[in-house]
């Protein structure tokens, strides 16, 4: 333990069950010394596992649909009445595609789920954004993160429309991310996380396979949830202040590799 985050006061989206990315950077946050309200969708809350969390790191829970402004609204008014004040740090790790959901191929989705998956996944982080800015809810030199997957930049079919959810999701990460900079001086950036076995993760089709995939490419191997966790967190921290409009790969070296001795072994004659 470090220390990191000792009297900062935060957000935290997304924590679903103890796989979740979210999950993970809540307990570390906690670890390190940050207060925070965690939040989800009210459907979310169902499930319950949430109120381990809250109890184990001494959290309140606000249950908001990041697609809807009143719910954010609400969240983060009430949020800063807990906390007693603005805001350090925002974490925003959601993702959905209805289309993935229902098995509809990307060559032919639905456009109404093509809209919700895109409204959740990538719109939310702008809504959530603008709620922060306009209430004025972030101290100087806050850091906002966003959870991000390299299909925005490159071609993984069964990622199907959250590989466009992911682009649009990252060029708001800069768009606003300039504005937040200019008028507050808070940061605002994307992590692009290695494959990780969570709920959201596992329903990407044939996903043990791009798990295995993405490892043996990787010379370092698949970054797990608690390492993007420990990586979150240093953007959290006032050791990386000038850090922002950046989308940062955290996947083992992946994002720059070309081929593997691992992965060519499967394809070379041994005569
Ligand atoms: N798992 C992976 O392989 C992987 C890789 C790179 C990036 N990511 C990203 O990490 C983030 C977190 O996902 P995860 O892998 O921890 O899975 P997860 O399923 O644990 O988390 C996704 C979360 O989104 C929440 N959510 C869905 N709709 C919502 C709404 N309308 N309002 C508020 N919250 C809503 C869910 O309740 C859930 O908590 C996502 O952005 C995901 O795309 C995941």
């Amino acid at each position: 333990m470090y220390n990191l985050l000792k009297g900062k006061k935060g957000i935290i989206f997304g924590a679903l069950n103890e796989h979740s990315i979210a999950w993970k950077v809540a307990e570390r946050a906690h670890e390190e010394g940050a207060q925070f309200v965690l939040t989800n969708a009210p459907i979310a809350m169902r499930m319950g596992e949430l109120n381990g969390l809250a109890a184990k790191t001494g959290s309140q829970i606000i249950p908001a649909d990041a697609t809807s402004m009143e719910d954010l609204t609400n969240l983060v008014e009430k949020s800063m009445e807990i906390l007693g004040g603005k805001l350090d740090f925002v974490l925003h790790s959601i993702g959905m595609s209805v289309n993935v959901r229902k098995g509809k191929h990307y060559t032919d989705p639905s456009y109404d789920f093509t809209t919700k998956g895109w409204d959740v996944s990538a719109v939310s982080f702008h809504k959530t954004m603008n709620v922060l800015y306009n209430k004025q809810a972030m101290n100087d030199w806050g850091s906002i993160v966003a959870l991000t997957y390299m299909a925005a930049q490159r071609v993984f079919p069964d990622y199907n429309d959250m590989a466009d959810n992911k682009a649009y999701l990252e060029s708001i990460a800069r768009s606003f991310g300039y504005f937040f900079g200019r008028d507050h001086k808070v940061r605002v950036n994307t992590i692009s996380q290695s494959p990780t076995p969570t709920t959201a993760g596992s329903g990407v089709k044939g996903f043990d396979g791009f798990l295995a995939y993405a490892d043996q490419m990787s010379p370092l191997g698949n970054a797990t949830a608690l390492e993007c966790a420990d990586y979150t967190l240093t953007l959290f921290s006032d050791l990386t202040k000038k850090v922002t409009l950046q989308n940062l790969f955290h996947d083992g070296g992946f994002s720059n590799m070309g081929v593997s001795d691992a992965v060519m072994s499967k394809f070379v004659d041994e005569k």
